[in-house]
């Protein structure tokens, strides 16, 4: 805009200065005339585009959408909105959303916002919802699979000792012992696999005695040696005690599965508004994040609003680290 010296006008200058979106004045027939706000936001650099026309300046498609809209707010005297894709003459393809509000007979003024990190959000939002309905799901297959092939086979052969045994009570009673030590071992096998499908679910231990004491325990169970830096006793929210959990969990698991290494860290810290849990190794780096184990991990940690990060260089070890707000 240039120079004015009203206060009127200044004011009006100031704004559009202010403003973080692009803001086009536009005539009837496609025609810049004045630009404020963002420039770098324009498809072509600034100088080149007041009193040129739309058509001349954007691709061909893009103007047409544009063009369709500034019809429409001429037409209906209302506020049309467009969306469309562009290259700025300033950096990579991105998202526009486009307000058009008719101004006077012949003439429009469009805010262009950049939506391009908004759309971002709402696809990473949806495509990790998807994954934690899918995971839901696997879950819920693998519960079902282990009581069908285990708990249930072995309790369908225990019922199946009692009948044997009721029959042979009248005929045959010198073979009942052998039936019913049978049905006992049939049954305390059952009772093992329903324990350890259980204590696989979510740990007694945590929700009995919190994050430290359960990590404690996983890291008795660890096969290399742990290192515990920092492990707060305070009990926290059951979520992100759980989240904390399945991180150090999964973080020890990957360590024992992938890295080679020869000690694991551990590190739990109470900051002002979140908790801080790394776990790392030393071993051969070069994890990859979306893997179903990592990817589970950043999602958890998303669905909480915190952050999931890890650094996995090849040869110098892997951390994970999340940020988890209390
Ligand atoms: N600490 C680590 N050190 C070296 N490589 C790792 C480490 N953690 C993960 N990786 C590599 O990254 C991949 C992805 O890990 P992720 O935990 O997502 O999957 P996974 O452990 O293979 O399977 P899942 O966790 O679903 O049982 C692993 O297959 C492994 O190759
Ligand atoms: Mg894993």
């Amino acid at each position: 805009m240039d120079g004015v010296s009203t206060p009127v006008e200044a004011r009006h200058r100031a704004l559009l200065e202010a403003l973080p979106d692009l803001v086009l004045r536009l005539g009837a027939d496609g025609t810049y005339l004045e630009l404020g706000g963002d420039l770098s936001r324009l498809a072509n650099p600034p100088e080149l585009v007041v009193g040129a026309n739309v058509r001349d300046l954007l691709p061909s498609d893009v103007a047409e959408q544009l063009m369709r809209g500034v019809a429409a707010a001429l037409s209906s005297g209302e506020l049309a909105t467009v969306n469309y894709r562009l290259r700025p003459h300033m950096g990579e393809l991105r998202d526009f959303e486009l307000r058009i509000a008719p101004v006077a007979a012949g003439e429009v003024l469009a805010i262009v916002r950049d939506v391009t990190d908004l759309h971002e959000a709402i696809r990473e939002v949806s495509e990790s919802r998807a994954r934690i309905v899918t995971a839901g799901d696997a879950e819920r297959r693998r519960i079902e699979r282990n009581l069908h092939d285990g708990a249930q086979q072995r309790l369908v052969a225990v019922s199946l000792h009692l009948h044997l045994i009721r029959k042979r009570l009248d005929g045959r009673p010198e073979a009942v012992p052998e039936l019913l030590d049978a049905a006992q071992t049939e049954l305390a096998l059952a009772l093992d696999e329903i324990r350890e499908l259980v204590r696989g679910l979510h740990p007694r231990v945590l929700t009995d005695h919190g994050l430290a004491r359960a990590v404690r325990t996983l890291a008795e169970r660890s096969l290399l040696p742990v290192e515990l830096v920092s492990l707060p006793e305070e009990r926290l929210s059951s979520s992100v005690e759980a989240a904390a959990y399945y991180l150090i969990a999964e973080a020890l698991a990957n360590a024992a599965k992938h890295a080679q290494a020869r000690l694991i860290t551990i590190r739990v810290e109470l900051e002002a508004d979140h908790v801080v849990v790394e776990v790392a190794d030393d071993g051969v780096g070069g994890a990859d994040q979306s893997g179903s184990g990592l990817q589970g991990l950043a999602d958890r940690v998303a669905a909480l609003g915190g952050s999931f990060a890890v650094s996995s260089v090849r040869g110098a070890g892997t951390a994970v680290r999340a940020e988890l707000p209390l």
